[in-house]
């Protein structure tokens, strides 16, 4: 079988646009674009780490929960004539939550942060490769940062997990939808990494790994043409295997991974 999408072997032609930029796996993969790809553009809320590591035209101060944050954000974009055609959405939020103490308002934020406000940008950006082809890149490439806590519902990743599940459903049918315009889209499910983001988990993260080889990995993935790129392998596969297996085994399973059988 040939390969899901073009590999990315140079960034040299490409106009980057990395959403979920100052911290993380996001902040990595900006800090390895900055000297490959022709523009690279950061964005997140917080820019005083951009200040430190990126030229002041590359970096825009964004919250893309705000819909106004998120026009300002295109409106530049539009008036600069940033042909992006590269995109990394690498924004999210967890808190570590379970339906037995739950709060809805949490629930809503990271819903909104990771899942509703997706598909503004994903349909803007997406509409001017199809309408104006010779502006882009032959194959420009979405690429979505999701997480394996998409592959099954385990206790405590509430509001998180569906989000997760909600974008691997989103990449899965975007690929089939945009492969006759020449789209890649791909999917990255990564296992524990050690961000500011796992720091607010109190439980032991097995297979964590740095976000610098989180980003590697993405890197290598894209260069093999990948759909899906997953990792730590060791973990991915496991919670893979799991979500086939019937409802009586998978429960025990689950319940065992989160510290919660008898
Ligand atoms: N760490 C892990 O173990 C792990 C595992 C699987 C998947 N992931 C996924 O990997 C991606 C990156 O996470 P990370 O671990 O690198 O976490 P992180 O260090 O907390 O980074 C998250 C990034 O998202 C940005 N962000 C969050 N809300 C935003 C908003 N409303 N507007 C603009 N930017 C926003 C943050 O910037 P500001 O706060 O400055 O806005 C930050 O740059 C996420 O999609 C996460 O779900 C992480």
């Amino acid at each position: 079988m040939g390969k899901f999408n073009k590999p990315i072997t140079s960034f040299k032609n490409r106009t980057v646009l990395v959403v979920g930029a100052s911290s993380g796996i996001g902040f990595e993969i900006s800090k390895e674009l900055r000297f490959l790809g022709r523009k690279l553009i950061v964005v997140a809320r917080r820019v005083d780490i951009f200040e430190k590591h990126f030229p002041q035209n590359t970096f825009l101060k964004t919250d893309i929960a705000d819909e106004n944050s998120m026009d300002k954000l295109f409106e530049v974009i539009e008036k600069e004539g940033l042909g992006i055609d590269t995109v990394f959405w690498c924004a999210a939020i967890y808190t570590p939550m379970s339906y037995v103490d739950f709060s809805y308002e949490q629930a809503q934020k990271i819903t909104t942060s990771n899942l509703t406000s997706i598909y503004k940008p994903f349909w803007t950006i997406t509409q001017k490769w199809i309408k104006d082809r010779d502006r882009f890149v032959e194959n420009p490439h979405w690429i979505w940062i999701s997480s394996v806590a998409g592959y099954v519902g385990l206790p405590g990743s509430c509001a998180y997990g569906p989000t997760k599940s909600a974008l691997n459903n989103v990449a899965e049918s975007a690929f089939v939808e945009f492969k006759p315009f020449n789209i890649d889209i791909s999917l990255v499910c990564p296992g524990f990494v050690d961000t500011r983001l796992t720091k607010k988990n109190s439980f032991p993260m097995p297979f964590i790994i740095s976000p610098k080889e989180a980003s590697r990995e993405i890197f290598n993935g894209l260069h093999r043409g990948l759909f899906e790129i997953h990792f730590p392998k060791k973990f991915t596969v496991i919670l893979k295997m799991i979500s086939l297996l019937p409802y009586r085994l998978f429960f025990q399973l689950t319940s065992k991974l989160t510290g919660r059988s008898k």
